[in-house]
């Protein structure tokens, strides 16, 4: 059984195909964590907890409540005992103090995995998964937590959250409510975070885990450029390809917290979910917060491992319209930017065609009365001066070129100077009495309020309606600032930025129910949104503005380590490159393209008749071997960004019959030989061909004695490796 409560031992185990999970019970009714990592049989290991040993502090008894709390691995950590590390929850009661000490009440094992209502979540049928939904209450402040925990019979994610639920009688404010937390012994750890800026997200970061609390956070009411919503412990010594990992990563997009921190004891507690500062939710007696979700992997096979059961976890759990199609695309931004018009868009509709581009998505620029980024956004209608006929006239003439149409839409904001906003100004989010701060000229509108949603709603879709779209891009290209809502009294503020949060996913449910057919892919300033949260209902997503084939594979690297490659936008883009001046071959570009949702993002008419010969050729790989990269398992061989020269991936199909590598020699390296790049997840024994120079090699044969690369002059060259599994060596 995945799930079982060893009722003698007081122990609830969690059983992934690859991990175990244990949790335990002490003498007072705590909830203690046990042990996780790769599987073990045994239910005695309540021992791991440590509440027999002799404390060596004078002041410490382990009967005392304090000295107990301080060490304590507690599941659900609260705030207001003796446990001084960072904690899930922490409630204030109507007199103003904040104490809670949570204790078993009671469990249930179900089949399958119940939504967290209005919030993004994995979901799996009986039969898929089990959920174990565990306890605990505070019989003072009369507060219920229930913990939830599912696991999956064909992955080794392991999903959290939390339910906490007032069955007192007076009002408490929870005002920390995170969603899981992980007590671990420090075996050497180093902490990996993704942080970065706009146009550079997702650098990898690893450092040595030290004591105090170090992590990944947000407060700008979006997962942000600066950092992603997750957290990775890897042993020290851990590679790609060995070594202990934990990684966990939130399903939510708004303000975060992962954080891991070493304790006095050396041990760690690492924490997920919903920053503490600035929220606080009010319960009324009845009321009940739910937490978003939190997805844990260990791993034993190094980074790579953990990297590989994100993905499938995603691609099978998460992601709604993972096994959409994903057509080729060009889109107008950095074609055009604002300069467009229905001729221009037809030209390019007309060379996409020719190419055997699939979509053409018109991007920023196409409503109101918007020329630049001053204006119009809250305006959801055709500026009928740049596109005569709308939207309708050109999807359907693009329609009749075998193109189909795609438009960019931001509906989280409004300008100043839009019908909107001069029909409704109390709809953008301000601090009565204050000048609200803009950016990008734009502010954020109330999405707490029903009624700023339905008049958003009701245009985005009107339009959707109006004209052949198929797909939607939708961006959100500010944070959030001036987070105040007159819908909410004064004491209950610290909901207006979570409450935002749930206003978009209402928003996002409502566009994918509505609009089946429809490809969303979600942005936000490039990757400033890029979170599991998002992919619950777009399941690609705008990876970053940079669109620099140097840059986007360092940038693609970072986002690989959590997510999907099918679930990043990918674009070759124009040389040099708008956002460094970099010049790269078109071809490379191509490559660094075809591992994720492909497309063009550059005026493909402007190219030489060189660069445009190869769209088809790009097409065509995209077309044989995009499925590889979006449906196979990644490994990462070499990273340019921790060796200075080369970067290499792979990916190989499920059935382990055809691999594809891609290898770019970033920096040409003066008088050397040619690489060895020794490739990864092939079935050992079977025989592959490399179908460009025909030679065939073991599996074995590839991954030990590996592929020679080179020598190659020049920067930025890429070459594509295909090896398909054949039955004898001719
Ligand atoms: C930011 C996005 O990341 C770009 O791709 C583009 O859509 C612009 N916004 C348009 O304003």
């Amino acid at each position: 059984m995945p799930i079982e409560f060893h009722r003698r031992e007081g122990i609830f185990r969690l059983e992934t195909p690859g991990t175990t999970y244990l949790m335990g019970l002490a003498e007072d009714g705590s909830l203690g964590h046990v042990y996780y990592g790769p599987s073990v049989p045994d239910n005695n290991m309540g021992y791991l907890m440590r509440t027999g040993e002799r404390p060596l502090g004078p002041w410490e008894s382990p009967r005392e409540r304090a000295s107990f709390d301080d060490v304590f691995p507690f599941e659900y950590p609260a705030f207001g005992g003796g446990d001084f590390r960072e904690p899930c929850l922490r409630v204030r009661d109507a007199q103003g103090a904040e104490s809670c000490a949570l204790r078993y009440e009671g469990h249930v094992i179900r089949p399958g995995k119940p939504p967290l209502p209005g919030l993004p979540a994995a979901y799996g049928g009986a039969g898929e998964c089990d959920t174990l939904e565990l306890t605990l209450q505070d019989p003072v402040l009369k507060l219920r937590v229930t913990l939830s925990y599912t696991v999956f019979r064909d992955t080794d994610a392991i999903c959290r959250s939390a339910r906490i639920e007032n069955a007192g009688g007076g009002p408490v404010t929870l005002t920390a409510a995170l969603s899981a937390s992980l007590e671990l012994d420090n075996e050497d750890f180093d902490v990996l975070t993704l942080p970065g800026s706009w146009a550079r997200e997702r650098t990898i970061d690893r450092r040595r885990l030290s004591h105090g609390p170090q992590g990944a956070h947000s407060l700008r009411g979006i997962s942000s450029h600066q950092f992603s919503p997750s957290i990775i412990l890897a042993q020290h010594t851990a590679t790609q390809e060995r070594g202990l990992v934990y990684g966990g990563t939130l399903v939510y997009s708004g303000n975060f917290l992962t954080q891991a921190e070493l304790d006095q004891f050396e041990r760690v507690r690492v924490v997920l979910g919903i920053h503490p500062q600035g929220f606080g939710w009010r319960l009324e007696p009845g009321e009940s917060f739910q937490t978003p979700e939190a997805v844990l992997v260990c791993s034993e096979e190094g980074l790579g491992g953990m990297s590989r059961v994100f993905h499938d976890f995603m691609r099978r759990h998460l992601i709604r319209g993972q096994g959409k199609h994903r057509p080729s695309l060009v889109n107008s931004w950095e074609s055009f930017y604002f300069d467009f018009n229905t001729e221009k868009l037809l030209d390019l509709g007309r060379a996409a065609a020719e190419c055997g581009i699939e979509l053409l998505v018109v991007d920023d620029g196409w409503f109101g009365a918007r020329d630049d980024d001053n204006s119009s956004l809250g305006d959801w209608r055709e500026n009928t001066g740049k596109l005569p006929g709308g939207l309708r006239r050109l999807g359907e003439e693009l329609g009749a070129m075998g193109v189909a149409l795609g438009i960019w839409v931001e509906p989280e904001m409004v300008s100043k100077d839009s019908d909107l906003y001069r029909a409704h100004p109390d709809y953008a989010m301000t601090i009565p009495g204050r000048e609200p701060a803009l950016a990008r000229n734009q502010l954020v509108l109330d999405l707490t309020r029903r009624e700023v949603r339905e008049c958003v709603y009701s245009q985005i879709s009107a339009l959707l309606r109006s004209a052949p779209i198929k797909y939607v891009k939708w961006d959100m290209n500010r944070p959030l600032t001036d987070v105040y809502t007159p819908s909410l009294p004064p004491e209950r503020q610290g909901e207006t930025a979570h409450r935002y949060m749930l206003g978009v996913y209402e928003l996002q449910e409502r566009l994918v129910t509505d609009f089946p057919d429809v490809l969303l892919e979600n942005c936000s300033s490039g990757g400033a949104r890029f979170d599991a949260g998002m992919l619950y209902y777009s399941p690609q997503i705008w990876t970053s503005d940079n669109t620099e084939a140097a840059d986007r594979l360092r940038i693609q690297e970072g986002a690989a380590l959590i997510f999907p490659l099918s679930s990043m936008g990918a674009h070759v883009a124009a040389c040099p490159s708008h956002i460094n001046g970099r010049v790269t071959p078109f071809e490379t570009r191509g490559r660094v393209s075809l591992t994720g949702a492909f497309g063009y993002e550059l005026d493909i008419t402007k190219l030489t008749p060189a660069e445009r010969a190869l769209i088809p050729v790009q097409l065509e790989e995209y077309k044989k071997y995009g499925p590889v990269f979006r449906e196979g398992d990644y490994y990462r061989l070499a990273s340019w960004a921790g060796n200075g020269v080369y970067d290499a991936l792979m990916s190989v199909t499920k059935d382990k019959s055809l691999a594809v590598v891609v290898f770019v020699q970033v920096l040409s390296r003066t008088n050397c030989r040619s690489l060895r790049l020794r490739l990864q997840g092939l079935e050992g024994p079977a025989l592959y061909r490399d179908t460009a120079t025909g030679e065939v090699r073991s599996g074995f044969g590839w991954m030990r004695g590996g592929l020679l690369l080179g020598p190659f002059t020049g920067d930025f060259v890429s070459k594509l490796t295909v090896l398909e599994r054949v039955e004898t060596e001719k």
